[in-house]
């Protein structure tokens, strides 16, 4: 009988009950790891911290699913609606491989998961045929009758909120989340207080998501553009030598006058131009030829620079901070560059003698103590025989000079008109943590003065031709051409010019590259990746998160939680260009960062800014309604800030589970590595009172429950060849996650309403009866997770960084190795210095413990929080054994340096025993050896036994 409406109103969602992470991880990853291959990437690279959409995927899924009392099937449904299942894999994997390699398919599937998704195509890469065999088996488990996402979730919608499901995103950022819903057949409801981050989901929608003749008419319409701005610069004369060569990028630096010499000085980190990886021989430096009669220096550019020649380029005339030159080749200068600035510090004020620009300004005037300089032309051109192109770095000419004049009268000429109009921005930067950098090491407070003249005035012709849909072609250039993008001579073609925001920060440049027409149209006429949205209703709009009027069934955010990101001051670099003028269907939004208004930081504000908005978003769903949380996992009192926003807005968790979405240079920038955590919510329906006596009992039940059905349900996978869903870290955090579910379930805890207490102002350093309550709860979660081979009372008896080196043995035994997998348990364990304890030869995701022969004799006594410890004891009796000191001297060092030997005896033994069963299966490296280890570990382990005292 086909799904009845609102048949599943109350069903568990299957995000409830489970939810395959290791895999999601390994998805989310490979999707991460795409680059310029990730689907909405092309509207805005500039856009940091995009949600996987896989990962989306298998939220907005998973809130719609129902969990039955079928759990593996519940499962195989899943993961075949994400292209997980092993039919699914053949097609991905077929799907990349060459026609000549088809047969490795097979070798493939039989490798471990993360594997094969490295030799598959991403699932979303492929064309809906992907999915033509699990119609059948889905609709049977259902009760559906679907042939398409679309109508699965439709279908699905009915069945729970008796209309096809609304999604909403209240921080929709660069719209992943929003974009997948609709992909999939939802209706959507997707802000951001920030007009960019509406503006790319607007994109993702409208251009991404468009129809295959929209996106037909929008490459049409960007050519036009490139083509019709080109006919204008050519007509400028602005660009081309007259010999058949084009400039594609013109290379300035800033001068000033030294001090000391009174000469000009070109401000050039490095005089090596070009230096291709490939090929010796094809080097490019910058010769500086001193002219002392004008007290200046001429630049020739050499090229076809010997490789062994170059490094006397190397450095240039910028060296930490100071300006470095020597006029006659023996005498060198150096001044501070801040001394050049005139920096000073007048009480709590700092300044220095910088002018500040004015609206008028472009170029510096001739008494600005930062001057400008066009130090370099490549020019291109086709090849003459043969394909593709050639290039050249050229020294500047008089004819160079004059082309520089056009263009900086043109600009001239045209800078207030354009500005009055809205074709060059006239905003004032607003000093913050990353727009001040510019106006304090520049004298730069407008926007468009991050712009040179050839930059205006390309942006300028193109933002005259500018509508909604050519708004991202207006934002990739402004992003990839200013006097903030740095010159990167290592790339292909000689070099190129990078963007401004390869980082998240507004640093200024002493040399950069300015690109030439040539290498601005391919990024006007870029098309975008295409996958046409069905037809469902999306509201996108620039709107704090708490103004939501709508009420939606499920809400899948990512708030900003102590987000390193200010996007709220660096996409004014972008807003400067949209603001006047704006494309018709942005002109009745606010084109303003509103940062006053963003939500930032972790303090007060912070939680009051996520209050309001999840208290807002809990009244506009309705009582069935679902939501999920991601954030990021970044410091210990995150889980305390959580429970109160939860408590405070009327919700409750019922799920939490922990993915893993960091790149793998993300992994390697430091030891803070990332996950995600997602928490799943639903309403506070009952007013329920509690004791906190009472909440020992119930969260150790709950853990278990939780637990158990976790570690079943891996095992009934396992069971069947397949590979375990959760490792140790899972079920961790399945520990956290039943500590909050149970907790956040209250109104009333010992008599105080959680709501009141959740609001409370945080006392400085002082911990709140919140603060106290999640530590016990969360004590208790990992308490329960005692590892196999010791009994409760004896694994409780264990000192925590016992507990802790003894948990993290059985992690490596499972085969993990991440650094944020210690942080993590450290934390719960509570271990300060844990990276006492990690072997020296650790990174961010190969770390390890320290096997006995790394500690030595070290940390015996003192204050390492090992010292004294039995454990420590019976590390270094390993050791001992290990350097075949009699293992009867070696009993007696352990029984001097064990406190209460006699009643520690057996546990001794047992972790002897626990350490040689866990580090058996390692394999040995060049620098870890477990095998001494381990045989070291069982002849003691049996010599504690059978000693007689
Ligand atoms: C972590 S980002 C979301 C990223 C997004 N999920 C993605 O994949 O691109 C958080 C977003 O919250 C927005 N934001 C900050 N304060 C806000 C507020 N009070 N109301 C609405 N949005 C806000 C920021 O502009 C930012 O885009």
């Amino acid at each position: 009988m086909a799904l009845q409406t609102f048949e599943w109103k109350d069903k568990p969602a299957l995000i409830e009950h489970l939810f395959p992470v290791q895999k999601i991880s390994v998805e989310s990853y490979k999707e991460q790891m795409a680059g310029a291959g990730k689907t909405l990437i092309g509207l805005g690279s500039y856009w940091k911290g995009r949600k996987p959409l896989i990962l989306n995927k298998a939220c907005i899924l998973g809130t719609l699913l129902p969990a039955t009392d079928q759990p593996l099937k519940d499962l195989e449904i899943f993961e075949m609606l994400m292209g997980m299942d092993s039919q699914s894999m053949q097609k991905r994997l077929q799907a990349k491989l060459p026609a000549t390699k088809q047969e490795q398919v097979g070798e493939f599937l039989v490798l471990p998961y993360n594997e094969q998704v490295k030799g598959a195509k991403r699932a979303e890469k492929l064309p809906s045929t992907l999915y033509s065999h699990i119609w059948s088996t889905v609709n049977e488990h259902l009760g559906t009758t679907a042939y398409s996402f679309p109508e699965l979730v439709e279908q699905m919608g009915m069945a729970r909120f008796g209309r096809r499901p609304r999604l909403a995103d209240v921080f929709c950022g660069s719209g992943q989340i929003p974009f997948e819903a609709a992909r999939l057949g939802c209706d959507v409801y997707a802000s951001d207080l920030n007009p960019i981050a509406s503006m790319l989901t607007w994109g993702a929608f409208n251009i991404v998501g468009a129809s295959k003749e929209s996106h037909h008419e929008i490459d049409k319409a960007q050519k036009q553009l490139a083509e019709q701005v080109q006919k204008e610069i050519d007509e400028l004369g602005i660009e081309t030598d007259g010999k058949g060569w084009r400039a594609k990028v013109f290379l300035y630096c800033v001068e000033v006058k030294c001090p000391e010499t009174g000469w000009m000085v070109p401000l050039i980190p490095s005089l090596i131009i070009s230096q291709p990886r490939t090929g010796t021989k094809n080097n490019v430096v910058a010769k500086l030829v001193p002219v002392p009669a004008e007290e200046r220096y001429d630049i020739e550019i050499v090229e076809w620079v010997d490789g062994r020649e170059l490094l006397a380029f190397k450095n240039g005339t910028v060296q930490n901070g100071e300006m470095i030159h020597s006029p006659d080749g023996s005498t060198t200068y150096r001044t501070k560059i801040s001394t050049i600035r005139g920096d000073y510090k007048e009480g709590e004020e700092n300044g220095n003698r910088l002018r500040m620009w004015e609206k008028s300004d472009f170029i510096p005037r001739s008494d600005d103590i930062f001057q400008e300089r066009l130090y370099c032309v490549q020019w291109i051109r086709r090849k003459e025989t043969g394909s593709g192109d050639e290039y050249e770095f050229r020294s500047v000419t008089v004819d160079d000079l004059a082309r520089e004049q056009k263009v900086i009268d043109f600009v001239g000429a045209h800078l207030e008109e354009w500005q009055e109009k809205g074709g060059i921005p006239d905003m004032v930067i607003e000093a913050g943590d990353k727009t001040s950098e510019p106006i304090r090491t520049r004298g730069w407070i407008h926007w468009h003065h991050l712009f040179n003249p050839r930059q205006l005035l390309v942006a300028g012709l193109v933002r005259q031709k500018m509508n909604e849909k050519l708004v991202f072609a207006m934002t990739r250039l402004v992003n990839q051409n200013s006097r903030l993008s740095r010159w990167d001579g290592n790339s292909g073609g000689g070099g190129c010019v990078q963007a401004v925001f390869d980082n998240q920060a507004l640093n200024t440049l002493f040399n950069y590259g300015c690109r030439g027409f040539e290498q601005v149209r391919n990024l006007l006429n870029k098309t975008s990746a295409f996958s046409e949205i069905p037809k469902v209703a999306i509201d996108v709009f620039p709107r704090l998160a708490k103004e939501i009027e709508t009420e939606n069934d499920i809400y899948i955010t990512d708030p900003p939680y102590g987000d390193a990101v200010k996007y709220e001051e660096i996409t004014e670099f972008f807003i400067a260009w949209l603001r006047k003028n704006p494309p018709e269907e942005f002109a009745h939004w606010t084109l303003d960062s509103r940062r006053a208004l963003a939500i930032k930081g972790e303090d007060e504000d912070f939680r009051r800014g996520m209050v309001a908005s999840y208290r807002r978003m809990a009244e506009m769903m309705p009582d069935n309604g679902i939501q999920v949380l991601m954030f990021t996992h970044q410091s210990g009192a995150i889980w305390a800030d959580m429970a109160n926003i939860i408590w405070a807005s009327g919700l409750q968790v019922t799920a939490a589970w922990y993915v893993v979405t960091e790149t793998d240079s993300a992994l390697r920038q430091g030891a803070n590595v990332k996950g995600t955590i997602l928490l799943v919510l639903r309403k506070r329906h009952q007013e329920l009172t509690t004791f906190r006596d009472e909440l020992g009992w119930e969260i150790e039940d709950v853990v278990r429950d939780q637990v158990e059905s976790l570690v079943g349900l891996d095992k009934s996978v396992r069971a069947q060849g397949a590979e375990g869903l959760y490792s140790d870290a899972d079920l961790q955090m399945a520990g956290y996650a039943a500590a909050l579910k149970v907790l956040t379930a209250y109104s009333s805890i010992d008599g105080k309403n959680m709501v009141t207490e959740a609001e409370a102002p945080r006392q400085k350093d002082g911990k709140t009866f919140v603060d106290e309550l999640i530590e016990f709860a969360v004590q208790t979660a990992v308490q329960f997770l005692v590892p196999v081979g010791f009994e409760k009372g004896e694994w409780q008896n264990l000192a925590a960084v016992e507990r802790f080196y003894l948990k993290m043995a059985e992690m490596e035994y499972q085969g993990s190795k991440t650094l944020d997998n210690y942080q993590n348990f450290a934390k719960a364990f509570k271990v300060r210095n844990f990276d006492q304890l990690m072997s020296d030869a650790y990174k961010a995701n190969s770390a390890r413990l320290k096997l006995s022969a790394e500690f030595r004799g070290g940390m015996m006594s003192g204050d390492a929080e090992i010292a004294g410890t039995p454990l420590r004891a019976l590390l270094y009796a390993i050791y001992e054994v290990g350097r075949e000191i009699e293992v009867e001297d070696v009993l007696l060092h352990l029984m001097e340096n064990c406190p209460n030997y006699l009643s520690n005896k057996p546990i001794l033994a047992k972790m002897a025993d626990y350490l040689a069963e866990k580090r058996e299966s390692l394999k040995a490296t060049k620098s870890f050896r477990p095998g001494t280890e381990v045989s070291a570990a069982r002849i003691l382990a049996e010599a504690i036994r059978n000693q007689r005292l």
